[in-house]
């Protein structure tokens, strides 16, 4: 019925505490305003600005995201392929509303995006559709080789123009090159360049982010 078909949400994912969004969002501001000061960063401005420029303003460069989540399952309001599945799949209604706690892992920034990276737990793969990694999904070859809930993230902020389901894929496509070249060891961790404006940071210290499961209408 049409009700049923417009009751599905725009999407499901876990929703940072309000008090964690600011946490993360500072975090990921410090990241960037260091980053485009870095002489290795500057060696590679072009990836991020024409070749006639000196200096990018990252914080300026991204538009950040207001309402930071881990998108777990896009519905499109039931027009995604498998909505509805994992609408009605009982982990899903059992942890509806439930706060978890995701461990974010990295930071990662590519000309399109800026995100972080989510490491689910076997109980959070639990609510991870099995389908979101696959090479005929995101349209780059990542054969086989990542494993399920490789593409789990937080966009905090795309460049002007750019949707935010770019960020999943700018992570899946780092996760498949060979390990970059390490830069430079910031104070949240260590910092390796994948080429063509692709940079992450690996965390010393997992930021602990505690989340609600549940779902957006928007
Ligand atoms: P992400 O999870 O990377 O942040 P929009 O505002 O474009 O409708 O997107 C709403 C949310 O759903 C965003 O969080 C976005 O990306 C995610 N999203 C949008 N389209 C897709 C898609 N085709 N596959 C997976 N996630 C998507």
């Amino acid at each position: 019925s049409l009700l049923e078909e417009t009751s599905l949400p725009l999407y499901f994912g876990w929703f940072l505490l309000s008090s964690v969004q600011v946490k993360v969002g500072c975090t990921a501001m410090d990241f960037l305003k260091t980053l485009d000061t870095l002489e290795a960063f500057k060696k590679h401005i072009a990836d991020f600005a024409g070749q006639a420029e000196k200096e990018v303003d990252l914080e300026q460069y991204f538009e950040t995201k207001e309402t930071l989540h881990c998108t777990t399952k896009f519905c499109n309001y039931g027009k995604a392929d498998g909505a509805k599945e994992y609408a009605k799949n009982p982990v899903v209604k059992k942890s509806y509303g439930s706060v978890f706690s995701l461990s974010l892992t990295a930071l990662f920034v590519t000309p399109r995006t800026v995100g972080a990276r989510v490491s689910l737990t076997e109980e959070q793969l639990q609510l991870w559709p099995a389908d979101t990694e696959k090479e005929s999904e995101v349209g780059i070859p990542v054969s086989a080789s990542l494993p399920v809930g490789s593409r789990a993230h937080i966009t905090l902020g795309c460049a002007a123009g750019v949707e935010p389901v770019q960020t999943g894929l700018d992570l899946l496509q780092i996760l498949t090159l060979p390990e970059g070249e390490a830069v430079e060891e910031m104070e949240l961790g260590s910092l390796r360049y994948y080429g063509e404006g692709r940079w992450m940071l690996s965390l010393r210290e997992p930021i602990c982010a505690a989340a609600c499961f549940s779902s957006f209408y928007g």
